[in-house]
């Protein structure tokens, strides 16, 4: 029997095949430490928590408008407002089941087969999949450490062809915490407008930023640039609300009301429960947001000195999200223990396997001379992570 020949093709999330393996050991009593995970490692602040709860008690708990409910969209619009300094109407919102599916919205919304979408390398692993899945062809643009991994906004325009959709931007970034300047966006933006672009800002790691950086939205530049941006957010990092499953995406209004249409055929609305916590989450007290981040900065700083100490290993500092690419190029072509590694996915399955510690191979990024971890985890586990990394190399 054949079956679809373009979803055939899409590649499992190696991300999630990593945690698959960590998952069973643990099953089997290993004592592993987990640097792979994407999710923050604190439960969901309680008043959203209440929130969902006193909606359940009431019970009516029914279908809401496809696109999400009025009340969510007014707290999304008074937070891009308030954080972004960027004014949309409620019609130019879209509430989705998570940011993922929100950018599943947008490529099927923008795409026609053969539409080129650049994207950065290290990429976060769903962008070249979600292209695909929209019969579009990912153009990856390599962006190297010692330029923070981002763009060179002086050679950006040499990737653009009349074929050219979109340009992603993900700041701050996965897997590499990067995080773009004003100087950077606006050259963006000026390259996006002269060839009528269309910029995707994944902004979903927006509340953890460190230092002295700020996070500036590339829609909150001018009325041109906001009108090609398609603002994408959500409430799992941040707020530490993976699993409610909630993400939403601001642009114009044509845009907002084609992946609208998209989604009320697909799925409906977003979970109606998730949705009222979402409100919460947005309009209620901040300060968990501030606590989490506070406690991410630590282990952050605590990870990349650690890191540095380490023979063969190093890094730079991040300046949001919780990863830290480990730049593993001493390791490769070496043995340890009889064991050869040739790239990043040996090195995963070397630590996994006799260090009993999980870290992404930075092949599922784009970039085989990396392995990413996450500090989403507490600083015990950091330090006795980094402790058997080492051990294990030495
Ligand atoms: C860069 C980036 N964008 C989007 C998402 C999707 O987040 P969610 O679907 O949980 O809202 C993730 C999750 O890992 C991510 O890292």
């Amino acid at each position: 029997m054949k079956f679809s020949k373009k979803h055939s093709n899409i590649s499992p999330s190696l991300t999630l095949a990593i945690s698959a393996k960590t998952k069973k050991m643990k099953e089997e009593g290993i004592n592993v430490i987990s640097f792979s995970v994407g999710e923050p490692d604190f439960s969901t602040p309680e008043n959203i928590r209440n929130s969902a709860t006193k909606i359940i008690q009431k019970g009516n708990i029914g279908y809401t408008v496809a696109s999400g409910m009025p009340e969510l969209k007014k707290a999304i619009c008074n937070k891009l407002i308030k954080d972004n300094n960027i004014a949309y109407t409620l019609d130019e919102i879209v509430v989705s089941n998570g940011a993922k599916h929100s950018l599943y919205n947008i490529f099927q919304a923008i795409c026609n087969p053969g539409d080129e979408i650049i994207l950065s390398v290290p990429y976060w692993v769903s962008y070249p999949e979600l292209i695909k899945m929209a019969d579009a062809i990912p153009v990856f643009v390599d962006c190297k450490e010692d330029h923070d991994f981002k763009y060179d906004v002086n050679t950006l325009e040499t990737y653009i062809t009349d074929k050219t959709k979109a340009i992603i931007l993900n700041s701050p970034s996965n897997p590499t915490g990067s995080v773009y300047t004003l100087e950077e966006l606006k050259k963006i933006a000026e390259i996006a407008i002269k060839h009528e672009i269309i910029i995707v800002a994944d902004e979903i790691y927006e509340k953890l930023i460190y230092d002295e950086e700020k996070h500036i939205s590339i829609a909150s530049l001018n009325e041109k640039i906001k009108d090609l941006t398609i603002v994408v957010n959500g409430l799992s990092k941040g707020y530490a609300m993976t699993g409610w499953r909630i993400g939403y995406t601001a642009s114009n209004k044509e845009i907002a009301k084609i992946m609208s249409n998209i989604q009320s055929h697909a799925t409906s609305n977003p979970n109606t429960i998730a949705q009222y916590a979402g409100i919460e989450a947005l309009n209620g007290d901040q300060a968990s947001v501030e606590y989490m981040k506070e406690e991410f900065d630590r282990r952050r700083k605590a990870m990349v000195k650690k890191i540095n100490e380490i023979q063969g290993l190093s890094c730079k500092m991040p300046k949001g999200a919780f990863y830290v690419m480990v730049n593993i190029s001493q390791i490769i072509g070496k043995e340890f223990k009889k064991i050869k590694i040739e790239g990043s996915m040996d090195f995963a399955n070397y630590l996994l396997d006799r260090a009993h510690v999980a870290v992404i191979p930075g092949i599922a990024f784009g970039n085989d001379h990396y392995i990413r971890l996450s500090y989403a985890t507490s600083l015990e586990n950091i330090i006795e992570g980094l402790r058997r990394i080492e051990k294990s190399i030495d």
